[in-house]
């Protein structure tokens, strides 16, 4: 058994119960995309979500390859790193007959959605949250990494409800959920990311046993970091939705070459 210690429990308590007072739209009974979907005036159509799940399926296609280049930069943390890479087995099929977690996902939007998540154009508010994990993963610092990748599975329980509430918007009550492949995916994972997140815990308390100012310091900032661009990125895809909706038009740049020229 692993040594805790109590200045690391106290810590990842506060981060527990900090993360939703500062990062509320992660949280899926106050999401400003579920909201608009539930709310009375009903400003999002059944379209506008499943544009928005387009742009989730972006995010889970480079989950995988974040959560690579986390493993290959900090590989001296030898716990951590075999957690990650349990995980991307996991994600690679271990638990599911062998099919990778993606392709099942593939499928389910193909065919119950009707579109292909490889054909999707990035919004560019995906663009820039994308560009913005990739650098927090792209670092071999280990407190920082360790607090974003604890963040990074924290945050996909919540991320999950999210998405369960967004689909079954668009599906309907009337959906058989029982033979949806979609539904398997996403209700799965609200179950697998809990075991994630626990384990990825405990795979790291042990670089953590003797406080450390600098060292917590760089944990917190971690685990922020990544729930702040979550938390941003859901309030950009609603803004984007909103302005897509209501504004379709060009913006007519003057070509300042052909005046001068
Ligand atoms: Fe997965
Ligand atoms: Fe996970």
């Amino acid at each position: 058994m692993s040594l805790v210690s109590p200045e690391f429990e106290k810590l990842v308590g506060k981060l527990h119960k900090e993360n939703l007072r500062l990062f509320p739209h992660l949280d899926s009974r106050k999401n400003c995309i579920v909201n608009q979907l539930q709310n009375e005036i009903k400003k999002f159509s059944k379209n506008d979500a499943l544009n928005v799940l387009k742009q989730y399926s972006i995010f889970s296609n480079e989950a995988i390859h974040m959560l690579l280049d986390a493993t290959i930069r900090n590989h001296n943390w030898k716990s951590l790193q075999n957690e990650i890479i349990h995980n991307i087995q996991e994600e690679l099929g271990s638990m599911t007959l062998e099919i990778p977690h993606l392709e099942l996902m593939r499928q389910g939007y193909r065919e119950e959605l009707l579109f292909d998540p490889d054909k999707v154009e990035p919004w560019s508010s995906t663009k820039a949250f994308l560009s913005t994990m990739k650098s927090i993963f792209r670092n071999d610092d280990n407190s920082f990494s360790a607090g974003a990748l604890y963040s990074f599975e924290y945050n996909a329980i919540l991320e999950f409800h999210i998405v369960e509430k967004i689909f079954l918007f668009i599906v309907g009550d009337e959906y058989i959920k029982s033979k949806s492949l979609l539904y398997y995916y996403i209700r799965g994972h609200k179950e697998f990311e809990i075991n994630h997140s626990e384990e990825i815990l405990n795979s790291m308390k042990d670089f953590f046993l003797h406080y450390d100012k600098e060292q917590f310091a760089k944990f917190e900032h971690g685990f922020f970091i990544v729930s702040s661009s979550i938390n941003k990125w859901w309030l950009d895809l609603e803004y984007e939705l909103n302005r897509n909706k209501y504004f379709q038009f060009e913006i007519d740049i003057p070509d300042l070459k052909k005046s001068i020229f």
